[in-house]
């Protein structure tokens, strides 16, 4: 029998659409999501789906972007390419997203990109290892160039014949950089200023409800240092790795926010109520009256997993921080008017949010595992986090926590966690980073071990050799089990997965190849080959057989 897309998704229509818990804008992106569960799936329809084979791939060193069996790339974007007549593509390409700008055409539309972190070597010539020469600390020029190579990037593109190219020159196309104006979405102003310059450390991110950007800024205190206070609440200045704050007078409370970027015009607002920390990614939840339901880990040791459940419509301002404790199943109010010991130590409400990290331990959030990317089971409505490491306790392979609201209510007060698949030798991958699910509910899967560990004879992640894309099957022969199905060149992480709105293709981030290079004349990794060996952060377009057969698109053949 023929296997027929429209047929299956009726099916599922009349089976089972009114009982499943279902993002609704997730499915109107395209990003995700068809709705079925194994028991609800037709007896004829599930031999079929037993059928998905898909191939391992060997663990490997090759500084390539090596794919298993079913699976093909191009190059969309990467490094110093022209997005404009005015701009150029960021570098360490981190979360990618797109959003079509007609929802009934899934082949054009707007990449958004997150460029993390600059390589101070490639990106403005700046050598700390040059043994003859070391520079100590960068030049204005310097800092200028990196701080145009952060931020983000929109650049529509479209499909044609396959192939995903960039639309030179369109409107749309802008960089988003560590100096563009951004307000903040608060009544108070932050430092004496309610518009703060720029935006960096934009790791992972999301999108909103009505279709804007969410790029998250983590490791801000590289730029531009941060405050830290003793036990006397006494403030002291830890100046930042790359020296920005030579040039620039910006104080480290203007960073560490969730960030929205509108799609169409650019304009980017920070969101204080979300807490200031590390933070990885934010996931949204639009509840049925329209209040948001907002998850975001702290990346760093021993640090803390949050929620903002919004009070009011589509708001990101009005409404509850919650900070979590994972021992008793609790999600505790980062709140200053109702929580004595905070109101002790904090003179307000901003302070709480700005000192989110100091606010949570005072309650007695659980400190977790390196909290990364967060997504929404699109069939159980369960919640997984990645909890990428912990080397001082021990941790070096990390897990994927779930987390199970009470009832299935987003924005419940408790809720039951137990880890999902625990990172090591036995299950084939360590220190996972990024998550996404496809149109069928298969979980995909980024690792990111890092540069200075990775294929190292003297640390535990020899096995695991590069750094790689795993597919978790939810169906099928191997449902369950954690396949690698492309790996990284080396120094490389891959990030970013996202699908597009026909799940035909998989777009993803070659983040930071090359990373380790000491010499640029000798560097370690030299993707994408071009013809300078420079080797350059890169997104591509990932597809193929096994895209299709995995999201149903395709006919899984009888065995
Ligand atoms: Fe930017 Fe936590 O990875
Ligand atoms: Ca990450
Ligand atoms: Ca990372």
């Amino acid at each position: 029998m023929k296997y027929d897309r429209r047929k299956f998704i009726e099916f599922l229509g009349k089976a089972s659409l009114g009982t499943l818990i279902i993002p609704p804008f997730l499915v109107s992106c395209g990003n995700t999501t068809t709705p079925i569960k194994n028991k609800q799936i037709a007896n004829e329809t599930f031999k079929r789906l037993k059928n998905i084979a898909v191939e391992n791939l060997a663990p490997t060193t090759k500084d390539d972007l090596v794919l298993t069996k079913g699976l093909n790339y191009h190059t969309i974007i990467k490094w110093g390419d022209s997005i404009s007549n005015n701009d150029t593509f960021g570098f360490n390409n981190d979360f990618t997203c797109f959003i079509p700008l007609d929802k009934n055409n899934p082949k054009d539309g707007l990449l958004w990109v997150n460029h993390e972190s600059v390589n101070s070597l490639f990106v403005c010539d700046f050598d700390e290892n040059n043994y003859e020469n070391p520079q100590k600390q960068r030049t204005k020029k310097q800092v200028d160039k990196e701080m145009y190579n952060v931020g983000g990037s929109i650049v529509r593109i479209r499909e044609v014949n396959g192939q995903w190219k960039v639309v030179h020159n369109d409107p749309h196309n802008r960089r988003i950089t560590g100096k563009t104006p951004i307000k903040l979405n608060w009544d108070t102003s932050i430092k004496g200023v309610s518009t703060v310059m720029g935006t960096n450390s934009n790791c992972s991110g999301g999108i909103t409800p009505w279709n804007t950007f969410i790029s998250c800024e983590e490791n801000y205190d590289g730029f531009w240092g941060e405050t830290r206070y003793d036990e006397n609440n006494t403030a002291t200045y830890i100046p930042s790795d790359h020296g920005w704050e030579h040039f620039y007078n910006a104080p480290p409370e203007h960073y560490g926010w969730v960030v929205e970027i509108n799609p169409k015009d650019g304009t980017a607002q920070k969101h204080v109520a979300l807490g200031r920390f590390s933070h990885e990614c934010c996931t949204l939840y639009e509840l049925a009256d329209k209040r948001v339901v907002a998850y975001s880990g702290d990346d760093s040791n021993d640090e803390h997993l949050y929620k903002f459940v919004s009070s009011k419509p589509n708001s990101l301002k009005e409404g509850t921080l919650y900070v979590a404790d994972t021992i008793n199943g609790k999600w505790l109010p980062l709140d200053w008017e109702t929580q004595p010991v905070l109101k002790d130590k904090f003179k307000d409400q901003t302070e709480v949010l700005i000192r989110a990290r100091e606010a949570s331990k005072l309650l007695g959030a659980t400190p977790l595992n390196r909290p990364e990317d967060i997504e929404i089971d699109p069939i159980t409505g369960h919640i997984f986090i990645t909890l990428t490491n912990n080397k001082p306790k021990n941790d070096y392979h990390g897990s994927i926590l779930k987390i199970e609201e009470t009832n299935g209510a987003f924005d419940a007060l408790t809720f039951k966690v137990s880890i999902y698949k625990a990172g090591g030798e036995e299950n084939g991958f360590s220190c996972p980073d990024n998550l996404a699910f496809d149109m069928a509910g298969n979980l995909w899967m980024t690792s990111d071990i890092s540069g200075s560990s990775m294929n190292k004879p003297d640390k535990p992640y020899m096995p695991f050799k590069n750094n790689s894309l795993f597919v978790i099957p939810r169906y099928g022969k191997d449902a369950g089990k954690v396949i690698r199905v492309a790996s990284a060149p080396t120094d490389a992480e891959l990030t970013g997965p996202w699908f597009s709105p026909d799940g035909k293709t998989l777009f993803l981030s070659v983040q930071h190849p090359g990373d380790e290079t000491k010499d640029i004349k000798n560097p370690t990794s030299k993707f994408p080959f071009d013809a300078d060996g420079i080797p350059k952060p890169t997104v591509v377009a990932i597809q193929g057989d096994l895209i299709e057969k995995m999201n149903f698109l395709k006919q899984i053949e009888s065995s």
